[in-house]
């Protein structure tokens, strides 16, 4: 029995998909309604859980596969797990966005950025020797410039549409972002064959072969 962490939501929707192109059984995840353990005729086992949580699920050895965002990976300081697959799905890039005038702005004062990733807006502004202020939101961080309480966001892009809906525009693009298929290092070890068959599988598919 291989025991798999998927993210809820979007990534949740096209991950089934993907399982089920790939000739796994899904009508269990299909159907499920308030239930968070589910099983599938082929002996797997899924649970669906926020993207941060897939990595807690792994580290304590709870699940043998995580599947979560690249962004999740890349803000986390957790690494002890293994990268098996690009999954091609949940794809976007981590931006730099404001509002147009932001590029001509003469900062006096340290800028302040909105984000949900404190780690990789540190990481991205101190490659470019640029002391900013983080505020850390939840949610919504396009809210930070709107309200006047921020200069500028890091945040994902998927369509733009949320940027454009709100005046805002791509300042920079920072790094792409994809959802990956992570395992639990103790697992890969004790049950690589049957992980190693769910990735030829997954990987087959994503590379377009079956
Ligand atoms: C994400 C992200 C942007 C939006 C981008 O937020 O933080 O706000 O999606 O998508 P788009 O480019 O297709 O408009 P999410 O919807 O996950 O909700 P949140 O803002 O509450 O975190």
């Amino acid at each position: 029995m291989i025991r798999i962490a998927v993210t809820k939501g979007r990534i949740e929707k096209d991950m089934c998909k993907l399982l089920k192109e790939c000739g796994y059984d899904t009508e269990t995840i299909e159907n499920k309604d308030r239930e968070l353990l589910i099983k599938t005729k082929d002996n797997i086992e899924m649970i669906f859980v926020k993207a941060n949580d897939v990595l807690t699920f792994i580290e304590h050895g709870i699940v043998d596969l995580g599947i979560v965002g690249k962004d999740t990976l890349d803000e986390s300081e957790f690494t002890e797990y293994n990268e098996l697959l690009d999954l091609n799905i949940g794809k976007c890039y981590f931006a730099l966005a404001a509002y147009p005038e932001y590029r001509n702005k003469v900062f006096n004062k340290r800028e302040k950025i909105a984000t949900k990733y404190p780690n990789i807006a540190k990481k991205y502004f101190a490659a470019k020797a640029e002391n900013v202020e983080i505020i850390k939101m939840e949610g919504s961080v396009e809210l930070g410039p709107i309200i006047g309480m921020t200069d500028a966001i890091v945040d994902l892009v998927e369509t733009g549409s949320t940027l454009k809906a709100n005046g805002l525009e791509v300042i920079e693009k920072i790094s792409d972002i994809s959802t990956r298929l992570i395992s639990n290092k103790v697992s890969l070890k004790y049950k690589s064959k049957e992980i190693y068959e769910i990735v030829d599988k997954l990987n087959k598919k994503v590379k377009g072969d079956m």
